[in-house]
């Protein structure tokens, strides 16, 4: 079921949005996540104890069930993936990749270069669609470029070949992220279907997200790299929404999340591991402040939680002092 709740999404982010990052955006507000994108041939053909599909398909013990996001380009290959994924019992549905940019997923036919073969995209939502009893979502740009978007007519083969939600990231494929995401065009997506359509793309704080709410008429948004160090976003956005006040959350806040994620990624994935992901999403989180760029270059070294936790207690004593002025 797809709740009829405006849906405050995180979007799907390979190598960001696993168990812990979905959890923290959850606590404050965000109701629909998504794992990060899964190889349908890979998930298959690899032997079901690998440590990379065991960490991708992780689902915490306390948080709401996530769509897991397949990506592929064969029908039945992404029809299969998507039953043994029902059969694991740890998802609330399913999306089909077909907006990632990347050269390595798009140079095999997969991701946003199906949109350049709409035949091909309705084959895959019909076998993913009889697969799998779960709710269906699939996840787009506006089409390949300028010349060819076709979000309007992929957003109607979808509804019509079972989809029960879609995601629209307001840019093309050539256009990566360079520009603005095109939420007006993302409107014309919304008209077409009846299923709801959430918008994606520079939606970084409250007033983006009224914004492209109201330009839209979408039934939510999904918030990719504006989640990045900010899982506090979906308050901000969520009290903005609801007219009640918002007190964004101060550094010693910011820095007691970042020190929890850490500890729960290290729990999960052991120490090694756990630090060198923790470096870029330490970055994300003292982005902004005092004394950030500095901390960038010697968060580069932190091998071990004592080595966070000292450079997060310098960052945070050096940004409590009032800024020394030279004589
Ligand atoms: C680091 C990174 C990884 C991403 N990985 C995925 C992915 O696995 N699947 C997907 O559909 N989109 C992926 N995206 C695209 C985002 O879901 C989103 O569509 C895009 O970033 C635009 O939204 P934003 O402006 O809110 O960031 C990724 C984006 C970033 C920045």
């Amino acid at each position: 079921m797809i709740s009829n709740k405006l849906l405050l999404s995180l979007a799907p982010m390979a190598g960001i949005s696993d168990w812990p990052m979905r959890t923290l955006c959850t606590e404050q507000g965000c109701n629909h996540t998504t794992t990060e994108m899964v190889s349908a041939i890979g998930l298959l053909t690899a032997p079901k104890d690998l440590n990379v599909y065991k960490f991708l398909l992780h689902v915490g013990s306390d948080e709401p069930a996530p769509f897991v996001q397949i990506f592929g380009r064969d029908p039945a290959i992404l029809a299969d993936a998507a039953s043994y994924l029902t059969s694991l019992n740890r998802f609330s549905g399913i999306d089909i990749n077909m907006g990632c940019p990347a050269p390595k997923v798009t140079s095999g036919g997969n991701g946003s270069a199906l949109m350049r073969d709409l035949p091909q995209c309705e084959r895959i939502i019909k076998a993913v669609r009889s697969a799998t009893s779960l709710p269906l979502s699939i996840k787009m740009r506006l089409g390949w470029d300028d010349s060819s978007r076709c979000a309007v007519e992929l957003s109607q083969i979808a509804e019509d070949s079972g989809a029960n939600l879609l995601t629209v990231h307001g840019r093309t494929r050539v256009q990566q992220y360079s520009g603005h995401a095109d939420w007006e065009y993302v409107s014309k997506v919304k008209q077409a279907v009846k299923i709801p359509v959430l918008i994606n793309g520079d939606i970084t704080d409250a007033e983006s997200a009224r914004e492209a709410l109201n330009i839209s008429g979408c039934d939510g948004i999904a918030i990719g790299r504006g989640a990045l160090g900010n899982p506090f976003v979906f308050k901000e956005i969520l009290s903005s929404l609801n007219g009640l006040p918002y007190e964004p959350p101060c550094l010693e806040n910011i820095i007691e999340t970042a020190l929890r994620h850490s500890r729960t990624m290290i729990e999960w994935k052991g120490e090694h591991s756990a630090v060198l992901e923790m470096r870029k999403h330490l970055c994300w989180y003292i982005r902004g402040q005092r004394g950030a760029a500095a901390f960038r270059t010697r968060i580069t070294h932190a091998a071990s939680y004592d080595q966070i936790h000292a450079l997060l207690m310098e960052f945070l004593e050096n940004n409590s002092r009032p800024i020394e002025i030279p004589q």
